[in-house]
């Protein structure tokens, strides 16, 4: 069998803050992989620990983070005992990522250029002089589809559209050939129009560099036209995973009916099965339900689902996991 690219079992994170005596258990015991060159979308309403999540996996968190893992291994490297300097090689080196908006992670009085070849020459495995880091950006702006890549160049990020800019962004995370691309809601603050480009980019280079991408999104109409697997975060833990057409026709957790339900079209093959809209909110992480983070919310609930965690047993987090087939309707 091959070794997955990034392999995490039982992570835990806790925030320690002066505020609260007990640290705040925000992501627990999650466990997940990526096969090299694959994409898996991550799915959850805001708040379900995301991207926490993701800034774990960048080595990211502040001071005030405990982060503890049963396995916790990229590309053979365990990520919870890497030094400052074996993190500089793999941050935004072998693992990279993009956020949701381009325009703030970008430096409004730097050009384009200046960015790009910064970037380039800070992880410079091919020794590049300052000339040659210049052309590999305009080779990378090409390759991201910026039309007038030279002119692009010498833009400061005010003169670009939003598209243009996570363009610029997707750019410099593609320039040190990462194995791993973590995408955090990369289309959240884009028009409709531009996200469907800049999603559809994203899986052309997924595919042409054999580039693994974590793609994060609340959306599961992304992730349904997007990406291979799929697993649905609730509360800081993964509640269901699996084949994203699996998820989409045959979800199994009631939260995942409900995010699905949302969506406009749904319908349910099996007449018993009521379609529920998800009342109430994502419970703050210092706030946790007992038992299933998701009985206050969900419509099936039963008494023993509040005695205690619930375990992750054949895809889902759920006693009580459902049957049902959704198709979607034609009006
Ligand atoms: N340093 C921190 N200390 C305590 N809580 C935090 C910290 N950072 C994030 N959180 C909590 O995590 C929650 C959201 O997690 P996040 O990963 O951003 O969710 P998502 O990306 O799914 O929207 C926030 O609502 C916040 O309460
Ligand atoms: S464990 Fe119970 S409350 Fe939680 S999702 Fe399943 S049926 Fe609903
Ligand atoms: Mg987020």
């Amino acid at each position: 069998m091959k070794t997955p690219l990034l392999s995490v079992k039982d992570l835990n994170i806790y925030f320690h803050s002066d505020n609260v005596q007990r640290p705040i258990h925000a992501i627990r015991d999650l466990s997940f992989s990526i096969m090299e060159g694959e994409m898996l979308g991550v799915v959850g309403e805001s708040g379900s620990g995301k991207s926490i999540t993701n800034l774990a996996l960048m080595g990211l968190l502040g001071e005030s983070a405990k982060i503890s893992a049963m396995e916790c291994k990229f590309n053979n490297k365990n990520l919870l005992s890497l030094t400052q300097s074996q993190w500089q090689s793999v941050r935004g080196g072998e693992i990279a990522m993009i956020f949701q908006d381009p325009m703030t992670a970008l430096n409004p009085f730097l050009t384009v250029e200046f960015q790009l070849v910064e970037v380039i020459l800070a992880h410079n495995s091919d020794k590049l002089n300052k000339r040659q880091a210049i052309d590999k950006a305009l080779d990378l702006l090409n390759q991201v589809g910026i039309s007038s890549p030279k002119e692009r160049l010498k833009s400061y990020p005010f003169e670009l559209s939003g598209g243009m800019a996570q363009r610029v962004m997707i750019a410099m995370a593609i320039s040190t050939n990462p194995k791993l691309l973590i995408a955090d809601e990369p289309t959240t603050a884009l028009d409709v129009t531009i996200q469907k480009q800049i999603l559809t980019l994203i899986k052309e280079l997924q595919i042409k560099k054999n580039m693994a991408v974590i793609l994060v999104t609340h959306d599961l109409g992304v992730v349904s036209e997007f990406s291979e697997r799929t697993q649905v975060m609730y509360a800081g833990e993964i509640i269901e995973s699996g084949s994203t057409h699996q998820i989409i026709n045959h979800p199994r957790h009631p939260y995942t009916l409900g995010l699905l339900s949302s969506r406009p079209g749904a319908i349910a093959r099996n007449a018993k099965t009521l379609l529920p809209s998800i009342g109430g909110i994502v419970p703050a992480f210092h706030q946790r339900p007992n038992g299933c983070q998701f009985n206050p919310r969900c419509q099936f609930v039963k008494a023993d689902c509040q005695n205690h965690q619930i375990e992750f047993i054949e895809g889902s987090r759920c006693l009580y996991p459902l049957s049902v087939a959704l198709e979607r309707s034609s009006t």
